[in-house]
């Protein structure tokens, strides 16, 4: 049985399509159920009903708190059935209710080698810090921003002639082989967490 996954998105969704590519192939072990976004009218849900996957837009900006708006993604989230959670892009913060429920279960794509560079702008300062090697890394979500184990990392040279678009778009190519290569690993119920690490058996 192919597991059921739910996207949260808030922009353009390149990840959501490399993760609906990787999902198209009949011996993929996952399939997409349902993406949410909190923004209206962002490309990600286009990219969704042109796969024939249910869309969902929860606009954050209609809930009195973080709680009440997580509760709500959660709530459709049961609803669908989803086992496994994919944050692509997905711009907001979590509340520790919504992470712990699905903790072992959520994954995120962050654009940098975490622990590098947690947060925003990741590869203006990665270039500004002056490291050769950035990257980026899918990991379990925690309550804590851009942290809990690593499930997959790649790397690529930070060039001499690199600016911040360059760099992301180097990077970027690469999210869109890891996060489906994370993806597998999940719903192959391969990952094994120890502490902060994930230990990964073999398939
Ligand atoms: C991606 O680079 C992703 O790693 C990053 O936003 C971009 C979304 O692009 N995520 C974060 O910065 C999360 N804090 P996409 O909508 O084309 O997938």
């Amino acid at each position: 049985m192919k597991k059921k996954v739910g996207v949260l998105v808030s922009g353009r969704g390149s990840n959501l399509q490399a993760l609906l590519d990787a999902c198209a192939d009949p011996s993929f072990p996952a399939e997409i159920a349902l993406v949410i976004s909190n923004v209206p009218g962002v490309y990600a849900l286009e990219r969704a009903a042109n796969a024939g996957v249910p869309t969902l837009t929860i606009p954050h900006k209609g809930f009195p708190s973080r709680e009440a708006f997580d509760s709500e993604m959660d709530k459709a989230l049961r609803a669908a059935g989803i086992e496994i959670v994919c944050l692509a892009g997905f711009m907001r913060l979590l509340s520790t209710g919504f992470a712990e429920g699905w903790r072992g279960r959520m994954i995120n794509i962050h654009p940098a080698l975490l622990p590098s560079f947690k947060g925003l702008h990741t590869h203006r300062r990665a270039i500004e810090a002056g490291v050769k090697l950035h990257g980026c890394t899918v990991h379990l979500v925690t309550p804590e921003l851009d942290d809990g184990p690593i499930l997959v990392q790649k790397a690529v040279p930070v060039l001499a002639s690199d600016d911040e678009d360059t760099l992301a778009a180097r990077v970027l190519e690469q999210e869109h082989k890891a996060y489906p290569e994370a993806l597998r690993l999940l719903a192959e119920d391969r990952v094994a967490v120890e502490g902060n690490r994930a230990l990964i058996r073999d398939a």
